[in-house]
């Protein structure tokens, strides 16, 4: 008994834990993030093929508030950078529905005044510290702009 008490730190240690340089998500512990620090001037397409590609992932879904502001939060304590590709889309035009390249629910959004019709494009740039989203052309390149990759953290069981 004393025995498995002493080994419960430990286990909760293993739980939460994601793989070096990745950062668990308060709000699902399934879930870890990678920001991609040396991958730079990325379009979103390509900036997705990295999360599929190295981290086994996708671009980051945002499904609630919690996770708009855990992220927002991490990003802003960890990162110089402002501006984060995250997995929106849309294909249509930019008012049409919105959907999570990992195929999450577009449930909940965060963007910025005058909401996606106002951007310039079809994919979802994430706004450190805001926490506010801009529509972006998909296209869109930039030596400031990293990307949140979200995976599966296998750790967890
Ligand atoms: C984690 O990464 C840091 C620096 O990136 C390194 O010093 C450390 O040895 C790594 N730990 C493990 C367990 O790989
Ligand atoms: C946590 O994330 C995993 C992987 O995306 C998902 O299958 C699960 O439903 C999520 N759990 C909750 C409570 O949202
Ligand atoms: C989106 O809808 C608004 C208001 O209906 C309209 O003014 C705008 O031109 C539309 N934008 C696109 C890209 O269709
Ligand atoms: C679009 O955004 C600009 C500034 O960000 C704002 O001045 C303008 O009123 C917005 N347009 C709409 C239709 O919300």
């Amino acid at each position: 008994m004393s025995c498995i008490l002493y080994l419960l730190p430990f286990l909760f240690f293993f739980v939460d834990a994601c793989p070096n340089g990745t950062q668990v998500s308060s709000v699902n512990k399934s879930i870890c993030y990678d920001v991609r620090e040396s991958a730079k001037g990325h379009t979103w397409y390509a900036a997705e093929y990295q999360c599929q590609l190295y981290d086994n992932g996708h671009l980051a879904s945002i499904p609630d508030a919690f996770t708009n502001n855990f992220i927002t939060g991490y990003l802003h304590s960890t990162q110089s950078a402002r501006h984060f590709w995250v997995g929106g889309t849309t294909t249509l035009s930019s008012n049409a529905s919105w959907t999570w390249s990992d195929g999450a629910d577009f449930k909940y959004n965060s963007w910025d005044f005058g909401g996606p019709g106002n951007g310039t494009g079809y994919c979802t740039l994430l706004v450190v510290p805001e926490g506010l989203w801009d529509s972006y052309s998909c296209f869109y390149s930039s030596s400031t702009v990293l990307f949140l990759c979200e995976f599966l953290n296998t750790d967890n069981f």
